[in-house]
C-alpha cells in the first residue's frame, strides 16, 4: 500500500495540515465551467509553494546525514532557492545557492527584488554562475569545496526533484485523493505546471494508485513534450522504485507544451492574461514563470474543449507569487 510505503521515510513536519481545496465561484461563472484550486501556494514555509513538500523529505535526510549547510541552485528569481534558504535558516544550517540569470536581463527588480531580496534575509550565501546547464556537476564541485574547508554540505538538487523530493508530491497526491473523496467531487482533470517534474511525477503516481483513471495534465514551463516526457516518466519510475511499489499499468503521462514559449522564465501574453484574470476574478495570485503558464493552459483547454464533459477541473497552485515583484514592471 502506498501510504505504508511512504510512512517508512522520515519527514520534517513543515506541512502539518492539508492545504485548502477551494472552489472558484466567480471564475467558474465567468468560464461556464467549474474550477477548483488546491492551495499549495499556501504551504507554511516562507511565502508558500510546492518546495515545502519536497523539502520535508530532503531536509529530514540532510539532518540524518549530519549536514551543516544546504547547497542548491536555481534562477535568480527561483522559488525553490527561497524555500530552501528559509528551511536552512529554520534548521540552523548554512545555505549556499548557485544562481543563474537565465534571461540575461539587467532589470533591477529581477536582479534584486522578489525572491532574490529574501535570500539575503535568510542569510543565504550566493554564488553567481554563467548558467546551470551542468547543474549537478556545479553543485558537486561546490559541495567538494565546502568539504575541503571542513564543512558538511548536503546537495539539494534543482527544484528538489529527485525521488526523495518527489515523495512530497506522492504525499500531496494522497492528501488530494482524500479531499476529493470527502468532498464527493469527481474532477474531469487535474492540471499543474510541469518543470523539473518532481511535482508532476509524485502527484500522478499517487493519484493513479488512490483513484485509478484520474486524468493529470502537466503543462510544460520550459521544454517541449519530447524532452519533458522522459524526465517525468523517468523520475516517476525511480520514485516508485524508491518506495518499492509498482507503476500502475493504467498510468498515462499527459503533457501540454503549447504554453511555455518563448522560453523558460519569460512570460507570454497568455501567461499575463491568465495572471490578471485570476487576480481580478478571485484575488488569487499566480506567478509569471510556472503557474501563470499552467493556468493559461487550463483556460485554453476549456476554450478548445480539450477536457470533454462538464465535470469540474482542479488546478494545483504550486506558488511562485513572490516572483511577481521581480518581474515588475518590465515583464508584467
Ligand atoms: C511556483 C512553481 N510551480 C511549479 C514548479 C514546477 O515544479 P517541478 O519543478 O516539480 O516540476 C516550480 C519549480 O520548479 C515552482 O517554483
Amino acid at each position: 500500500m502506498l501510504t505504508d510505503a511512504l510512512a517508512r521515510f522520515p519527514r520534517l513536519e513543515l506541512v502539518a495540515a492539508a492545504t485548502p481545496l477551494e472552489h472558484l465561484p466567480r471564475l467558474s461563472r465567468h468560464l461556464g465551467r467549474d474550477v477548483w484550486i488546491k492551495r499549495d501556494d499556501l504551504t507554511p514555509l516562507a511565502l508558500g509553494g510546492n518546495k515545502a513538500r519536497k523539502l520535508e523529505y530532503l531536509g529530514a535526510d540532510a539532518l540524518a546525514q549530519g549536514a551543516e549547510v544546504l547547497v542548491t541552485a536555481g534562477a535568480i528569481q527561483s522559488n525553490h532557492v527561497r524555500q530552501t534558504a528559509a528551511l536552512a535558516a529554520r534548521l540552523g544550517l548554512g545555505c549556499l545557492a548557485l544562481l543563474e540569470n537565465p534571461l540575461g536581463t539587467t532589470q533591477s527588480n529581477y536582479l534584486s527584488n522578489g525572491n532574490r531580496v529574501l535570500l539575503d534575509l535568510f542569510g543565504c550565501e550566493i554564488e553567481a554562475v554563467a548558467n546551470l546547464d551542468n547543474a549537478d556537476e556545479l553543485l558537486e564541485t561546490a559541495a567538494e569545496r565546502l568539504r575541503n574547508a571542513g564543512r558538511k554540505p548536503y546537495v539539494v538538487p534543482i527544484n528538489g526533484s529527485n525521488p526523495l523530493g518527489a515523495l512530497g508530491y506522492v504525499r500531496a497526491g494522497l492528501e488530494l485523493a482524500e479531499q476529493m473523496h470527502r468532498k464527493g467531487e469527481d474532477f474531469a482533470a487535474v492540471l499543474l505546471a510541469s518543470g523539473s517534474a518532481g511535482t508532476h511525477s509524485g502527484l500522478a503516481l499517487a493519484l493513479e494508485h488512490a483513484r485509478p483513471g484520474s486524468r493529470v495534465v502537466g503543462v510544460t514551463v520550459s521544454r517541449p513534450e519530447a524532452t519533458q516526457r522522459p524526465k517525468v516518466e523517468g523520475l516517476l519510475e525511480r520514485t516508485a522504485d524508491l518506495l518499492g511499489v509498482d507503476v500502475p499499468a493504467g498510468l498515462q503521462i499527459e503533457l501540454w507544451d503549447q504554453y511555455f514559449a518563448p522560453r523558460y522564465g519569460e512570460p507570454n501574453t497568455g501567461t499575463l492574461a491568465a495572471i490578471r484574470l485570476l487576480a481580478e476574478q478571485e484575488g488569487v495570485l499566480l506567478d509569471p514563470v510556472y503557474t501563470g503558464k499552467a493556468f493559461a493552459g487550463l483556460l485554453d483547454g476549456i476554450a478548445q474543449g480539450a477536457i470533454p464533459g462538464r465535470g469540474p477541473l482542479l488546478f494545483l497552485h504550486t506558488g511562485g507569487a513572490p516572483a511577481l515583484f521581480g518581474y515588475h514592471p518590465w515583464a508584467l
